[in-house]
This record gives C-alpha cells, structure tokens and sequence, in this order.
C-alpha cells in the first residue's frame, strides 16, 4: 500500500487484513476523514487555527456569534497513522502498564486530551485499534519530541497485549486525535480531578499547565494505594495533590467528589479555577454536577467506546444540551473526547 502524506498508511479494517485488500489505505482515510466533516457544517474558529466550530443551523441564520460553550468544536487536524516501535514497556502492577512508543511526529503535534489510536500484536483479534489517551511526550535532553507513552489498564484483549508488549515490538499507532484541554493561564487555578485510569490526560495537561506557571492540583481517586500512581512526577511538576482510596488505604477514605466538593465550597467566588475531569462516567457526571452547583466551569475528557475515532460509525455518541436547552448528540472522538460538564446529558 502506498503511504499518503505525513506517513498515512491506512486505517482500522482497511489495510488489506478485513477483505478490503486492495484499497490504497490513504485514500480510503481521507474519505471517511471528509465524510465524517460532511456530516456537519462547519467553520474556522477564531480560536484555534486547527479546529473549527460547528454552528447550529439555527445560529447560523440568526448571525449570532457562537461562544465556546454554546457549540461543540471538531477537531479538523489530520492525525498520523505509523507503525511505531515499542521504546519500553513499564509493567505499574498486575493490571496497568505504561507503555513508551516510538513516535516522535505524533508527540510533537500531541495536545493535551488528545488521543491516540493502538493495536497492539498481529492478527485480527481484535480487529479494531483501541483509543488511549497521551500520556506522556517523551523528549530528548535537548526537549525535542522523540515520542509518547500510554498508561493502559487491562480489561481486555487489546489491553492484555499492550500489557504484554515487549521492546521492538511493532505498534499500530494513529493520532493525535480528538478536542485537547482549553488551558487556563494564571491567575486561574487548574483543578485536575482523575479516577483510576482517567489519570491518563493528566501528565501532559500538568506539564503544560506548570510551562505556564499555573497553579494546578490533582484530586486522584483509586480503589486502593496500589493503583495510585506517578505521585512523585506530579509532586515533581509542583503539583498539588488531593488523594482518595475507596477502601482507606491512602488518602482520605471514599470518591474524590467529596473533598472536591469541600474545596470548592472553601474557594473565594472571585478566585478562578478551572475543573478538569477524566475517569469513569459516574465520576464524570459527579464532578461535572458539582461543578456547575458551585458556578465553576468543568471540562470532562468521555469515554465511549470507539469503532473509528475519526468520526465515521457513530458508535461514541454522546448526548448534549444546545444553547435553545435542547439535546442532540455529538460524536464524542470528533467532538470530544473534551467536552463541556454542563453541556453533556448525563442521566
Ligand atoms: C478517548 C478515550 C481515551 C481512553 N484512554 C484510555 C487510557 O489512556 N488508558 C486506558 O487503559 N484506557 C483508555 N480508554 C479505554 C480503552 O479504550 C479501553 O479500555 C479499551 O478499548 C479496551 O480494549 P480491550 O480490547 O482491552 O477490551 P475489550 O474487550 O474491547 O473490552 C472489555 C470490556 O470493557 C468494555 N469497554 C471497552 N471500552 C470501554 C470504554 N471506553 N468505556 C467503557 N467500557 C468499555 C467492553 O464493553 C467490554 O465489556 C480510553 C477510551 C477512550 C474512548
Ligand atoms: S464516529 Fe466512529 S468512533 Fe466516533
């Protein structure tokens, strides 16, 4: 198959494994790339070069200028699909892993809250690349992207392989994809709130947020102290951090929520922070609840399982509110994963 531009080799069941043979993989992501903006209208942010924002029709016809909150943005840059190497494999404890992959391209376009698509092995089981988070950018001494890492959790078949890849190991690897973190400048304040897994798209939004002097804290819940992890890298950065166990081992005993909560109530009202949140959804519709009682403003980071990332099967759609109060449903790998708290249905 002809490589297409930025080293485009093709796309999830389209690289001649799924009966597909014989379609140039490029050509054939380019078309589900521009299907997937077809299906919506669209125009350039003022923003963000690279994103553009969807205008109602409605909003389009009233002329009014649309807000950040009162649209959903898609991402509109192309992502780089490469066979990447397997740098390292850090093993974190039965069940997680870290895993550093060769892709200096993709780290140097990564944005916080971007995610990468990962296939793991050889093979067709499992026939669809899984979404994962940004991690980290892995840099040379001089600070130049030389590429990522993703903290994965094994729940399954594409997990178990990443847990058990080994160094030299081929991986296939497309993104940067998906809506970053909008991020804060100081005086504002950074409140990171992760569960489990969802710490993922904390440590390049930390690093980011730390390059710009903001003060951020991490509120991390986890089942147990021995899912609790990178404490040191996030104390390294200036971090911050709150911890929960949901069984007391460390931190305070119970769901991150509370002591958020108790700390929002405690902050002066002209005292700016901004709520981040990944984890699981119950987590999300808390945090994203608790923010909005306290007038805070809170970005979520969804999880929907993915059949494409880039827009094409609808299989991640989620349900948010328009600015009328009505909802209607977004591609979460488009137009998120980075969503508005208070926009997204959560019931
Ligand atoms: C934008 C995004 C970013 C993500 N980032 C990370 C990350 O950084 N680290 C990480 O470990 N995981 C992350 N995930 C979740 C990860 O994609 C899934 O754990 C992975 O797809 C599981 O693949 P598998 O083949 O191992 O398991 P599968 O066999 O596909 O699934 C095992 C079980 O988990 C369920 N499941 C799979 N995916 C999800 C999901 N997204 N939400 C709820 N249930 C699910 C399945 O229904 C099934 O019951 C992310 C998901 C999204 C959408
Ligand atoms: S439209 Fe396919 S994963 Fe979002």
């Amino acid at each position: 198959m002809a490589p297409g531009p930025q080293g485009i080799s093709g796309i999830d069941g389209i690289d001649g494994i799924d009966g597909i043979d014989g379609i140039d993989g490029a050509r054939a992501w380019r078309h589900l790339h521009l299907f997937a903006f077809s299906q919506e209208r669209f125009k350039e942010s003022g923003a963000a070069s690279d994103f553009n924002t969807i205008t109602r029709r409605r909003d389009r016809a009233s002329r009014r200028p649309p807000s950040t909150l009162a649209c959903v943005q898609y991402t509109a840059a192309m992502p780089i699909d490469l066979s990447v190497e397997v740098i390292a494999n850090h093993p974190l404890s039965a069940d997680y892993n870290v895993l550093a992959l060769a892709a200096p391209a993709i780290g140097a376009a990564a944005r916080p809250g971007q995610f990468l698509r990962v296939k793991a092995g050889r093979g067709h089981d499992p026939l669809l690349r899984r979404p994962f988070s940004v991690f980290e950018v892995l840099r040379d001494a001089g600070g130049t992207p030389t590429g990522v890492s993703i903290l994965s959790k094994r729940i399954g078949a594409s997990t178990s392989r990443i847990y058990d890849a080994r160094p030299g190991d081929l991986v296939a690897c497309l993104g940067p994809l998906g809506r970053p973190f909008s991020i804060v400048d100081p005086p504002d304040e950074a409140w990171m709130v992760a569960g489990g897994v969802g710490l993922a798209p904390f440590a390049t939004l930390a690093a980011v947020l730390g390059a710009r002097g903001v003060h951020s804290t991490l509120f991390y819940g986890a089942r147990r102290a021995a899912e609790l992890f990178y404490l040191d890298f996030f104390r390294g950065l200036g971090v911050e951090l709150v911890l929960t166990t949901e069984d007391g081992s460390a931190g305070e005993p119970g769901r991150i929520v509370a002591p958020l909560d108790r700390r929002l109530a405690s902050r002066a009202a002209a005292a700016g922070v901004m709520i981040y949140a990944c984890g699981p959804e119950g987590m999300l519709a808390a945090t994203a609840k608790t923010a909005a009682q306290h007038g805070r403003p809170c970005q979520v980071s969804v999880e929907r399982i993915m059949g494409c990332g880039l827009g094409g099967c609808y299989s991640c759609v989620v349900p948010v509110r328009s600015d009328d109060g009505r909802f209607h449903h977004v591609r979460s790998c488009i137009a998120g994963p980075v969503l508005a708290g208070d926009r997204v249905q959560w019931d």
